[in-house]
């Protein structure tokens, strides 16, 4: 596929001050394929069978709002009008992960940096490192929801200021990301639901997080969770439940300055750790669990 245009200053107030948008791309969309299309086409398939019933159902309405559909590669610039009527919040592409202040600056001006490019074929069972499918699948419908809309932009800001803090900080909200947007449950009215993108974008963690015995499932407690460690090349060892985005919206509401600084002098924990004060959902029989290589 060829490389995309770059596109400088897409953002800018009136056309005078331009504001950062650092590493934007055009989504190059006449360059994808028929493969590329096809490999949409079974992802998008398999996983929407597979989520209902197990995503919640925000994520599922706000995907049909947003008009996805299994035919062909969504284009940004489709989608991005319904955005911005639903919750002001807008699709960037990007080539991929960017660095941390970029991201966050991006959130909380609204713009959700997508991944261009999609998986290989070969790979659509597993990826290393996000792509379209996991960024647009999985990330985008719940810009959609007013208060998740709101928890997002309030988390780039929270990044922006916990760059500013220093590295410490920037583990223990990155904790935070990765067990709420990547891979939160939630308990809905009829029963335990996936939320999170890593969850959503991937077959069998959809099946896993909810059904298996192996992990534990744990009521969402913020603290806790910024002093958890995770797994990057496995299945999670834990998942963390929440009530409502309002609980998280709430939780996340205060200044983290002073929690930063008390959590940097106290010890983490192993992402398969089950604590005194857990409210415990279940208690994962830790099948299948690798015995290092916690992050
Ligand atoms: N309240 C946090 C702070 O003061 C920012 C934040 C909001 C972080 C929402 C995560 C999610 O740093
Ligand atoms: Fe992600």
């Amino acid at each position: 596929m060829s490389q995309p245009r770059r596109v400088e200053n897409l953002h800018t107030d009136k056309g005078k001050v331009p504001i950062y948008a650092t590493g934007v791309v055009a989504q190059p969309w006449a360059d994808y394929g028929a493969g590329d299309h096809a490999v949409w086409r079974e992802l998008y398939e398999r996983q929407r069978r597979l989520l209902v019933g197990r995503a919640c159902d925000a994520f599922l309405a706000a995907q049909d709002a947003m008009g996805m559909t299994p035919e062909r590669i969504p284009k940004f610039a489709e989608l991005n009008p319904l955005l911005r009527a639903a919750t002001g919040w807008e699709l960037v592409g990007v080539e991929g992960l960017l660095p941390e202040l970029d991201f966050f600056e991006h959130l909380a001006h609204r713009r959700f940096p997508v991944t261009w490019w999609i998986r290989r074929p070969d790979q659509v069972d597993y990826i290393e490192e996000p792509d379209l499918f996991h960024d647009l699948f999985g990330h985008v419908p719940l810009l959609m929801d007013p208060m998740f809309a709101d928890y997002m932009q309030a988390y780039g800001r929270g990044g922006v200021k916990a760059h500013a803090i220093g590295a410490d900080a920037l583990v223990n909200l990155t904790r935070l990301y990765w067990y709420t947007v990547e891979f939160g449950l939630i308990r809905q009215a009829d029963g335990l639901r996936i939320y999170g993108s890593g969850i959503v974008s991937s077959s069998g963690e959809s099946i896993h997080s909810l059904e298996s015995p192996a992990p534990n499932r744990i009521g969402f407690d913020m603290e806790r969770i910024m002093r958890t460690r995770y797994r990057i090349d496995s299945y999670q060892k834990t998942y963390f439940v929440i009530d409502s985005f309002e609980q998280l919206m709430e939780a996340t509401r205060p200044d983290f300055t002073p929690l930063y600084a008390r959590l940097a002098t106290q010890d983490s924990y192993p992402a398969g750790a089950v604590l005194a004060g857990d409210r415990v959902l279940q208690r994962g029989s830790g099948a299948g669990w690798a015995s290092d290589g916690d992050v």
